[in-house]
């Protein structure tokens, strides 16, 4: 644009043939994310070295002072050092000096922040955990106020689709919170858009925001109970085998004994064991008196009941 004004009054010569400045033109005072910033043209026959002054005004007060002797083509008046309201309704003007010489004022159009700003769109990042996607959503910064502040009812409107597939693409709208978890095919790479609604009495939605992709993994379980799984059993594995190598002569020694048993008893006679046992009396048993009526004898006998007929009975 310089070179253009450099070329264009280099072609003219410097000197305003009629002597009174021409206005700026195409004067438009804009509004994105709630900032207000007046723009214009230069003047249809442009002078080098030519400055620009505006001012602007809401409808209840008198204009005030906006960038003063600027060569740019444009001022963003929520830079400047004043109080922008964010319900407020404003106009910018603009005129070009050149030395002492001043064009007349040329005025812009009406803005009405909250109703006309350009809502730009809000800064999405997706997290992929097994079937599902986080969608976390950050508003737009304002220059003036905050999103939530300036629409109180503003919803996010998510719109996700299978990578490639965006005609078939689904939306949940009307959301609140700005995380939320979308349960998705398995091992499918998906893409999501984000919108922002304002409601009434002004609906004015957002820019979509650029579409961003992620792919899902296994179903169900979370990766990190797999990786824990697979932990385990690779511990468990590690630790069988340290065990087997630092204790491997016992195990051996107790799964091939070297030394023979021990021999029976009754080999060793002189055992005192066995002698012990020999020696010992039988086990008491229980004995019942019995009567057994022998050659029209009666013989009182105490006997033990298994043994009562293959033993010499011993009288009691
Ligand atoms: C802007 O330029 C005019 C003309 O050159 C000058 O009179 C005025 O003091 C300047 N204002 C500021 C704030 O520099
Ligand atoms: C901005 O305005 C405040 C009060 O209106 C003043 O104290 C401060 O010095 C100003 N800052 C600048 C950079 O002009
Ligand atoms: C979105 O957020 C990320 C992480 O905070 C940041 O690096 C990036 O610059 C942001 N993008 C926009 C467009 O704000
Ligand atoms: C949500 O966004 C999609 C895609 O831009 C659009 O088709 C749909 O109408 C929107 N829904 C609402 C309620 O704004």
């Amino acid at each position: 644009m310089l070179t253009f004004i450099l070329m264009f009054s280099t072609l003219c010569g410097s000197r305003v043939v009629s002597g009174i400045l021409h206005t700026p033109t195409n004067v438009r005072l804009t509004s994105h994310n709630m900032n207000l910033v007046l723009r214009w043209d230069p003047p249809e026959q442009p002078a080098s070295g030519l400055l620009y002054t505006t001012e602007y005004s809401d409808r209840l007060s008198k204009s005030k002072v906006g960038c003063v002797n600027i060569s740019t083509l444009g001022c963003d008046l929520t830079r400047l050092n004043t109080s922008i309201f964010e319900f407020g309704k404003y106009k910018g003007k603009v005129r070009a000096q050149l030395g002492t010489e001043s064009s007349p004022w040329m005025e812009s159009n009406e803005v009405t922040l909250d109703k006309d700003t350009v809502i730009g769109s809000p800064n999405v990042s997706l997290s992929s955990s097994g079937a599902t996607i986080e969608v976390s959503i950050k508003d737009p910064v304002f220059a003036v106020s905050a999103l939530r502040n300036v629409y109180s009812l503003a919803t996010y409107n998510i719109t996700y689709w299978k990578d490639g597939q965006k005609e078939k693409a689904r939306s949940i709208s009307g959301l609140q919170q700005n995380r939320v978890v979308l349960e998705l095919d398995p091992w499918t790479k998906y893409c999501t858009q984000v919108q922002i609604n304002t409601k009434s009495p002004n609906p004015n939605p957002s820019e979509p925001s650029e579409a961003v992709c992620e792919s899902t993994t296994i179903d169900e379980e979370a990766p990190w109970v797999a990786a824990v799984v697979t932990f385990v059993v690779m511990a468990i594995a590690v630790a069988l085998v340290a065990v087997t190598v630092v204790y491997r002569k016992r195990i051996s020694h107790f799964l091939c004994p070297k030394d023979a048993l021990p021999q029976p008893f009754t080999e060793h006679p002189n055992s005192s064991m066995y002698l012990a046992m020999r020696n010992s009396h039988p086990p008491e048993e229980i004995y019942d008196p019995v009567s057994v009526i022998t050659d029209s004898r009666t013989l009182e006998e105490e006997c033990p009941l298994e043994t009562a007929n293959s033993l010499s009975p011993h009288r009691g």
